[in-house]
């Protein structure tokens, strides 16, 4: 199979939905440190009905219906999260109820988890699938969905919620360039979750914020190398049209891309400019650890890297301004935004993707875009989508409520024998929604 990759995408988001700067002012904190500090508009937040498996549950049940999608077509379903409702059976597992009504039970993959990265790893798992001699000939899917909850704190304003679906196939619009990945994986403390009681993760904020850029670093190198082995020629961010980028929060998005910016400079490719070279060339001399630490290199890096961060960065960074982390599907719903902003003029282009999950797992790869014909094109995923049309019906949420809604979903957290809420109005009709938890701690859904 040729130009493997993804064929068709659907992004679903709760409606329910905190302002940051509302945020601000209820934490007390000073005006601009969550919306400029952090650039970030909104934060998304699943209210007591919603969950990480009623997400993906919506997410796949919309994706095969508008893209007419038979059930039965899926071979493979790999799931990728890190917000743990179980310890043993998977999200995939509650997502086969919609492929067990059109009796297809012939469905390989399971979840993948280790922090944002989830999402990636079931991505490559499906793509290999595809590319390899297993493959049956049906489409592989994959779904990210995370709910990112903190506890009270610095970093409660870098929440968010949301699940994006992919379906994946040969002759994508969106192809993978397989030969050029790079990862950096190592052990590190920097977020995780030993606390099994509890949904919120133990987060070194400054240290998570070095080993970001650091795996990019590492990475961006491996990549540059990987190509120049491959292709025979230079590689720098020029014969990059995009740069997508699992999104915390915005700031460190923007910190990341004036990084590459730098390394250009320290590799001395032939694409750097003078000025360029002239305004960050002193840097290129510091120790790895203290141009991480260097305010006036990330200053400085910033402000050669603006022009091109508004034009090729920007466009992906409208979702997770608005959501916040979605953890795995944090980088996918960065590219939606990137598919809904450019659309069809993206055709030809080359999207560079940097994934980043905790502890510490990363990758960088690249994609080929092309725009496709009739349900799978650029501009039909873009519509399919729809995304004005989500952001704009949210509801705005007052912080106390959310505050209480927090509390409650910490007793619920691990929880038995409860019923949720009625209150399905704020809802958009399809939505999938979390009814009760038995005795047994088993959990029902419905479909409004
Ligand atoms: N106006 C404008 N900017 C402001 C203001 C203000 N009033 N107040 C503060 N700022 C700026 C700060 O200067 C800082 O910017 P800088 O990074 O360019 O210096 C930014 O706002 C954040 O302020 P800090 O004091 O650094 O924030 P704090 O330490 O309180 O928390 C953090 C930020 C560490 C990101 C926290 O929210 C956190 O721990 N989040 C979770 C961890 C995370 O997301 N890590 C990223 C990678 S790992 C992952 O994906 C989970």
């Amino acid at each position: 199979p040729q130009n493997v990759g993804i064929l068709a995408m659907e992004i679903y988001f709760p409606p329910t939905c905190i302002k940051q700067d509302t945020l601000e002012n209820f934490d007390g904190v000073s005006k601009g440190k969550y919306t400029i500090g952090l650039g970030q508009d909104c934060m998304a937040f699943c209210s007591e009905v919603e969950d990480v498996i009623s997400m993906g549950l919506t997410a796949v049940t919309s994706l095969l219906e508008k893209y007419e999608i038979d059930p039965k077509q899926i071979g493979r379903l790999e799931v990728g999260s890190e917000t743990v409702i179980d310890k043993s059976k998977s999200i995939k597992t509650f997502l086969m109820q919609i492929f067990e009504d059109c009796g297809n039970t012939d469905i390989e993959g399971v979840d993948s988890t280790n922090a944002c990265y989830g999402g990636t790893a079931a991505l490559f798992n499906c793509v290999n699938w595809v590319e390899s001699s297993s493959w049956d000939g049906r489409y592989g899917l994959v779904v990210s969905t995370d709910s990112a909850v903190y506890a009270e704190g610095a970093a409660r304003p870098t929440g968010g919620a949301g699940a994006v679906a992919m379906l994946i196939g040969p002759d994508a619009p969106i192809a993978f360039e397989s030969k050029f990945r790079a990862s950096h994986m190592e052990h590190v403390y920097d977020f995780y979750k030993p606390d099994l009681a509890s949904e919120y993760p133990v987060v070194d904020g400054k240290l998570s914020q070095t080993c970001y850029l650091m795996a990019l670093d590492s990475c961006y190198k491996r990549y540059c190398q990987k190509y120049e082995k491959i292709q025979g020629k230079e590689f720098s961010m020029a014969d990059a049209d995009y740069f997508v980028f699992h999104s915390p929060y915005n700031k460190l998005v923007q910190k990341s891309f004036a990084r590459l910016v730098f390394d250009d400079v320290a590799r001395n490719v032939s694409t750097v400019d003078e000025s360029a070279k002239e305004k960050l060339g002193q840097y290129t001399s510091l120790g790895s650890e203290e141009s991480y630490q260097s305010r006036d290199l990330e200053k400085a890096a910033q402000q050669v890297a603006k022009p091109d961060y508004d034009k090729k960065v920007q466009p992906a960074t409208l979702i997770p301004k608005q959501l916040g982390n979605m953890y795995t599907a944090s980088l996918y719903a960065a590219f939606a935004s990137l598919i809904h902003n450019k659309n069809s003029s993206l055709d030809g282009n080359r999207v560079m993707m940097f994934s980043y999950g905790s502890g510490l797992t990363a990758t960088m790869f690249s994609l080929h875009l092309t725009e496709g014909k009739g349900a799978f094109s650029l501009s039909n995923i873009a519509k399919v989508m729809n995304i004005d049309h989500k952001l704009n019906t949210r509801t705005e949420v007052v912080p106390e409520k959310f505050v209480e809604l927090m509390h409650l979903m910490e007793h619920r957290y691990g929880g038995k024998d409860f019923v949720t809420s009625t209150d399905i109005s704020h809802l958009a009709a399809g939505t999938y929604y979390l009814t009760n938890v038995d005795s047994k701690y088993r959990r029902f859904y419905a479909k409004k």
